[in-house]
């Protein structure tokens, strides 16, 4: 599967960025580099609008997760993550960003506003940020045992932290604790037959012609096992490979951390989703991948014990391994012209009204 637009998160897209042109050519010309940005079931629930000196983002919410993501928790983290690549991008081109979170406060969907500031050479640290946008990967395989830096973890809690969120490592002692609700939100996800169908609906076979959603490579399938996957993740029920899979991978990463926030709001989450991808591409940089528990956050109950076992007073918003693995392919992304709302029909795609308003803090 290939991606259908040039673009290389450092090296390889040919195209000059059109620095003589006005703002919406230049906000154009970084939307490939928004759209790298990870997304729950890589359902890529986000729309841009530029007009002007303006791009608009929205949440995209006929691609929300109704199951696994009631309300929209994790469509607004995507949405941020989204929004970062683009700052880390127009920082490499040259421009500081200005951003205006609106992300809970509109019910149109508006996540947030981003403008295109005074011309600026990236720093170092910036480049480095850049060049992990087209290299960063969710990885689901074992990582092999080398340990994370200690001084890199810091790096990144101090990231994190400049960027709004608060990251912190899951302690030792609580790992056994925590794998255990890992597991538990995947027993109680697997019950589910409306959780199994819609992760069936958004799983892809290797050859799939579909531009979102998890192929089965992404989880080590063969073309044809991938094929058959999305007929049996219909079927199965109860224990789950999965569930074997993740409890291993918590208790015995070497790195497991949290990405917590003070506030449980959508402009909190847009926040979180902009930390934790300033964390992923540091970590990228790094030679580092990432891989996701969000059965333990999706499931609420489950979610209130995962707070208390970690002695959190804010609130978990994503909890991930890092390590070191092997390198992955990509995973497929939508072309850019469907993820643009044209402002000269205004009607492509419809607008998006995200329940957000119905979200409990
Ligand atoms: C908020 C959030 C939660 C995620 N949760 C999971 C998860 O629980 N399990 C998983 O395998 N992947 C998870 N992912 C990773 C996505 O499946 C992945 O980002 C998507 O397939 C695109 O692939 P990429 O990250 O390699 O670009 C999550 C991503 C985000 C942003």
């Amino acid at each position: 599967m290939t991606m259908r637009y040039p673009v290389d998160g450092g090296g390889g897209r040919k195209s000059v960025f059109p620095a003589w042109a006005g703002p919406a050519e230049r906000l154009r010309f970084l939307l490939p580099y928004a759209i790298l940005a990870p997304s729950r079931h890589n359902a890529q629930p986000w729309l841009f609008e530029i007009e002007g000196p303006e791009l608009r983002l929205y949440g995209d919410w006929r691609r929300a997760l109704r199951v696994a993501d009631p309300q929209g928790r994790e469509l607004v983290i995507a949405c941020g993550a989204a929004l970062y690549n683009l700052q880390v991008a127009a920082l490499h081109y040259g421009h500081a960003t200005s951003v205006e979170i609106l992300a809970g406060s509109r019910k149109d969907g508006l996540l947030a506003r981003l403008t295109l500031e005074e011309r600026r050479p990236p720093t170092p640290q910036d480049e480095q940020l850049f060049a992990a946008i087209g290299v960063r990967r969710t990885n689901r395989f074992a990582f092999d045992a080398r340990e994370v830096p200690f001084g890199l973890i810091s790096a990144l809690v101090r990231e994190a932290a400049d960027q709004g969120g608060c990251l912190r490592v899951v302690d030792r002692t609580v790992r056994p604790a925590v794998a255990e609700l890992v597991a538990e939100g995947d027993r109680q996800q697997w019950a589910s037959a409306r959780f199994r169908s819609e992760l069936a609906t958004w799983s892809r076979s290797n050859q799939a012609s579909e531009t979102d959603g998890l192929p089965g490579y992404a989880n080590g399938l063969s073309d044809s096992a991938s094929v058959l996957h999305r007929v049996l993740v219909r079927l199965r029920r109860g224990l789950s490979a999965e569930e074997r899979r993740d409890r291993h991978y918590a208790l015995n990463t070497r790195a497991l951390l949290t990405l917590c926030s003070h506030n449980d709001t959508p402009a909190a989450w847009f926040v979180a989703g902009q930390s934790m991808q300033r964390v992923l591409l540091r970590a990228a940089a790094n030679g580092l991948s990432a891989s996701f528990f969000s059965q333990a956050v999706e499931v609420a109950p489950v979610r209130a014990r995962l707070r208390e076992a970690l002695g959190e007073l804010g609130f978990p918003q994503v909890l991930f391994r890092l390590g070191f693995g092997r390198p992955l392919r990509p995973t497929p992304r939508r072309p850019i012209e469907l993820v643009l709302r044209s402002m000269s029909t205004g009607a492509q795609p419809q607008a998006i009204v995200l329940p957000m308003a119905a979200a409990k803090p």
